[in-house]
């Protein structure tokens, strides 16, 4: 029947949208990802099929196909699949590619978008992606690719760009991304923040500058932020839009 492609976002359930939630109390069967928060996991109905397909770092390369199988095979037993992905499913969830996959085996697919960390990590260490005087856009990149040696995204124009820099899957790649953005021409002290596990009890933001990013262990999942608005944390309590002292680490804020 009909695959739901459902974004589950960041993590904490309440930021779940609420056709997410019917979805996820109705369906038959939920296929989900690695990264969706176990608290959201436990919204579904008892009597659902529940399959993970998450991919591990090294694992098999068929993994996609195999997903791809596993979901028609869901439509074809049951009346309501739904696919869960962490953040936003067409926010590098390779939701598109499974939309396709789908339609292509005559299956039919509805979309519900998601919270996508790319702004919600920011947002829950009280940086806004874009601010007046700070930044007029943001733009979101995979950290994936090695910067250093890839050849899909211009670091250059990325360095030149003056908007808000967003890197996901980048935690592993820091030095490379930071040389690549400083051979590009951005500022050596521009502010960086990381934002890891965002909206979960494991959050914790990491604050220093583009020069001193190789320096920075980060775990994964996160999310960095890489621009003036990284050197601001909005919510906090000592005053509004105060600029963060450099190189800080805040461990899990309540906000
Ligand atoms: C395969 S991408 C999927 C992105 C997802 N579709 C989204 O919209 O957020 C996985 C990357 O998303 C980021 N990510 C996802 N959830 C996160 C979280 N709770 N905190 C920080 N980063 C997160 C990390 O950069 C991680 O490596």
């Amino acid at each position: 029947m009909t695959v739901h492609l459902v974004g589950a976002g960041p993590g904490d359930p309440d930021l779940l949208t609420v056709r997410a939630l019917k979805l996820l109390e109705a369906a038959d069967v939920v296929v989900h990802d690695r990264l969706v928060d176990p608290r959201i996991l436990d919204l579904i109905a008892p009597w659902a099929e529940v399959i993970d397909v998450g991919k591990r770092p090294g694992g098999p390369t068929d993994a996609q196909d195999r997903i791809h199988d596993v979901l028609v095979g869901a439509s074809r037993r049951a009346d309501t699949v739904v696919r869960l992905k962490g953040g936003d499913p067409f926010v590098f969830g390779r939701g598109g590619e499974e939309a396709e996959a789908l339609r292509r085996a005559g299956v039919q697919v509805a979309v519900v978008p998601g919270i996508t960390s790319a702004i919600a990590g920011p947002a829950a260490a009280g940086i806004p992606v874009t601010m007046r005087g700070h930044a007029s856009g943001f733009t979101v990149v995979t950290g994936h690719e090695d910067p250093v040696a890839g050849r899909h995204l211009d670091w250059d124009a990325l360095a030149r760009l003056g908007t808000t820099l967003i890197v996901l899957m980048g935690a592993s790649r820091t030095a490379a991304i930071a040389e690549r953005l400083l051979a590009g021409g951005m500022a050596p002290d521009t502010p960086v923040a990381s934002i890891e596990s965002a909206t979960t009890s494991a959050q914790r933001t990491l604050r220093t500058t583009l020069s001193e990013l190789d320096s920075q262990i980060i775990n994964a999942p996160a999310v960095l932020v890489i621009g003036t608005v990284a050197g601001l944390d909005v919510m906090d309590e000592a005053g509004l839009g105060r600029l963060v002292a450099d190189a800080t680490v805040n461990e899990p804020s309540p906000h």
